[in-house]
């Protein structure tokens, strides 16, 4: 049930705008587990892990999230944005190169802003473009970083890992991958991009969220660990910041057990995408996500607000994504889909775009 910011009343609303990609939110197993930790640990810790917040849910958690990402070790954090500024703000310093996406998500430009350390950005998954910066300006530096969105968030199109893990060993870099829209997502089962190009612990850095497809909040970053255990000393908004209560804990525990009991959740995700994205093509649309979302562009006669406000009339929950989020020409609905939509919930979709565009695509 939504409430209708219009009327005031409450509706229902079929949900496109969710990140919840496997349609966990809500699972049975998920809640009793939950519910057991609550019984058993109570809602909250109330202190920062370095100090009271390191329970044995955490440790068990990060174990089982660094076998998940093929690394020796894991660090969980209360968000995902904090998992980003950490990353850059603890690991780099200003004598490194660090090589961004231009497309990167925000998190990790609020991580630059913390070190005010100089960066240079390369074209969004432009290998080539990366490569000439690398030769450019590799020697002057001592460490050298690379950072990319495994799936990514707006565009959903995948980082070609197999080049990025080549070019960045030739040029003895490291990289850095934010697979937030990867993790449960993409991969036979739902380990992410480095899965789905069998390439498993071949990325040195890989950092995720549960704020997706493990449907809670809070983060984590996987990978050598020597570099987590630096990361659990010097992050500050790790040392900063009161730990993930149980509560959510359990949840991804739980959520990781249905993923491993269940990993045709995954493909269904999948299947989803693929019938709204041929089903689309139809409709003269030119995509081709790979992740769990789709990006729908809004043609520039077309007013995005009016368009937003005619799918909630047809009770459908699409999120618009506007500049300054994303570029004036590249304004766009981020339709999110999830394993538990149904045919019929698909078909409405479908037939809304269509409504939609045919009704809103001359500026009124
Ligand atoms: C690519 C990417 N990285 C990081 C984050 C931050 O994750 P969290 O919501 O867990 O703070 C997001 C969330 O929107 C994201 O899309």
């Amino acid at each position: 049930m939504v409430k209708d910011p219009f009327t005031g009343q409450t509706r229902e609303m079929l949900m496109f705008g969710s990140n919840n990609y496997l349609g966990l939110a809500d699972h049975p197993y998920i809640k009793e587990k939950v519910i057991e930790a609550i019984e058993q640990f109570g809602v909250g810790i109330g202190g920062p892990p370095m100090l009271n917040g390191y329970t044995r849910l955490m440790r068990e958690l990060e174990d089982r999230l660094a076998e998940f990402k093929c690394t020796e070790s894991a660090i969980i954090f209360p968000t995902g944005y904090q998992a980003n500024l950490s990353l850059v703000s603890c690991l780099t310093e200003r004598s490194d190169l660090l090589l961004v996406d231009e497309a990167h998500h925000a998190s990790l430009f609020d991580g630059l802003k913390m070190i005010e350390t100089p960066y240079l950005t390369y074209r969004h998954n432009d290998v080539e473009d990366l490569e000439e910066l690398l030769i450019a300006h590799r020697d002057e530096a001592r460490d050298a970083f690379v950072f990319v969105e495994g799936v990514h968030s707006m565009d959903s199109d995948l980082a070609p890992i197999p080049e990025l893990v080549k070019v960045c060993r030739k040029h003895s870099t490291y990289l850095v991958v934010d697979d937030a829209h990867g993790t449960g997502v993409v991969g036979k089962t739902g380990r992410g991009v480095a899965e789905h190009f069998d390439m498993e612990g071949e990325v040195d850095i890989m950092m995720g969220t549960f704020s997706k497809a493990f449907a809670t909040v809070g983060g984590f970053v996987a990978g050598p660990s020597h570099i987590i255990a630096y990361l659990k000393f010097y992050a500050r908004p790790y040392m900063f910041s009161a730990a993930l209560p149980p509560t959510v804990l359990a949840t991804v525990h739980a959520c990781l057990d249905i993923l491993e009991r269940e990993p045709e959740r995954v493909q269904q995700l999948r299947d989803n995408v693929d019938y709204i994205s041929e089903g689309l093509r139809t409709q003269g649309f030119e995509l081709n996500p790979q992740g769990g979302s789709i990006p729908l562009l809004v043609p520039r006669e077309m007013n995005i607000r009016k368009a937003a406000y005619a799918f909630h009339e047809l009770g459908l929950f699409m999120n618009p994504i506007e500049w300054p989020a994303v570029p004036y020409d590249k304004q766009r609905f981020r339709i999110s889909i999830m394993s538990t939509h149904t045919r019929e919930d698909l078909d409405r979709l479908l037939a809304a775009v269509e409504y939609v565009w045919a009704r809103e695509s001359v500026r009124k």
